[in-house]
């Protein structure tokens, strides 16, 4: 009988050696110590046992019951922590694997010369002005001194989008909202911004574009005053090495005015010059409708090209690159700043 009951245990002991889980460990109790388990069974055998030997049995019977529970408990510690260990390490956040990747953007070339214009001029004392891309026919022309009638309207093909609403045309209306704010203040402002016109686009034409407006007022600002600005600016956008030519010109909200090209030396040694932006004093009228007395005040103005500059800086060849989204092109300004 003892061995009877010692190979059971035995078995179990082998069963337990074997690759369990929780539920293949339950399943192995009851099959040995549930009700109809293999020691379980044993017992009613203790009725046929003459009576000296059945406290001798009974007493097997229990230790073996208690040796079993026992290592069917250990049993369960032991598939319990490696279940929790388990758990653990696939919860557990490996600090050391390279993070998400964020696709970098770059800056677009318009936004990298903008911001080294608002740079420069802000580093000079000016200040940064905007206004409305939608404008009103009377900040547009009117406070440019283009009335209504002002035949150099004609200059400009416009969107407009009510009969006195119209996508602005040059930045230059922002000239006469800030001073109209200014209320006879001196001024010193740069103002960049998109500006829009009719204009079918080829390699050299796009009916969106930037323009940074600039404009100075006080009292006994010269023309002298301007051809500084401009000369150092040329220098700061092209190099020092550069300088620069203006040409007698026609602006309705100037007076005089000039056309600034920027010298060159080409690969033959030669010097060419390359037109870069329109400039002036600012006319008596706008002044006087800005509300500053040209008798007292005076001032300067220039409105840049963005693209313009871009297109010199950076040597792109089209224009409508800057608006078609191509990451061919844009990529290429990666790490520019
Ligand atoms: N507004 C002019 C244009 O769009 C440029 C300009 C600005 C000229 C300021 C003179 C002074 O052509």
């Amino acid at each position: 009988m003892k061995e009877k009951i010692e190979s059971i245990v035995s078995q179990l002991k082998n069963e337990l050696e074997k690759d369990l889980n929780l539920v293949d460990l339950e399943a192995l109790r009851v099959s040995y110590l549930g009700k109809n388990g293999k020691l379980t069974e044993l017992m009613p055998l203790i009725k046929t046992l003459p009576n000296d030997e059945k406290p001798q049995f009974g007493k097997w019977i229990n230790e073996a019951k208690a040796e079993m529970e026992s290592l069917i408990a250990h049993k369960k510690n032991v598939l319990l922590t490696q279940q929790m260990n388990e758990k653990l390490a696939n919860e557990s956040i490996d600090v050391s694997l390279p993070g998400m990747n964020f696709k970098k953007g770059s800056l677009h070339p318009l936004t990298l010369v903008t911001n080294d214009l608002e740079d420069y001029f802000v580093g000079q004392g000016y200040k940064v002005a905007e206004g409305p891309e939608l404008e009103l026919d009377y900040y547009n022309f009117e406070m440019m001194n283009l009335g209504v009638n002002h035949p150099a309207r004609e200059m400009h093909d416009s969107f407009y989008v009510t009969s006195n609403t119209l996508l602005r045309t040059h930045t230059s209306p922002i000239q006469a909202r800030y001073m109209e704010k200014s209320k006879g203040d001196p001024i010193a402002i740069i103002a960049p911004g998109k500006t829009y016109r009719r204009d079918p686009d080829d390699r050299t034409h796009s009916h969106q574009f930037m323009q940074c407006e600039g404009l100075v007022i006080d009292k006994n600002i010269s023309f002298a005053n301007l051809k500084d600005t401009l000369l150092s600016l040329a220098k700061h956008l092209f190099g020092p090495e550069r300088t620069i030519r203006l040409r007698p010109s026609y602006f309705p909200f100037t007076e005089p005015s000039v056309e600034v090209d920027v010298s060159y030396v080409d690969s033959d040694g030669n010097i060419g010059w390359i037109e870069v932006l329109g400039a002036g004093m600012v006319h008596p009228n706008v002044l006087q409708m800005g509300g500053y007395d040209p008798k007292i005040y005076s001032g300067f103005a220039f409105g840049i090209g963005i693209e313009r500059i871009a297109i010199l800086k950076y040597k792109i060849d089209d224009i409508r690159q800057f608006y078609t989204n191509d990451l061919r092109f844009l990529n290429q300004f990666k790490g520019v700043l």
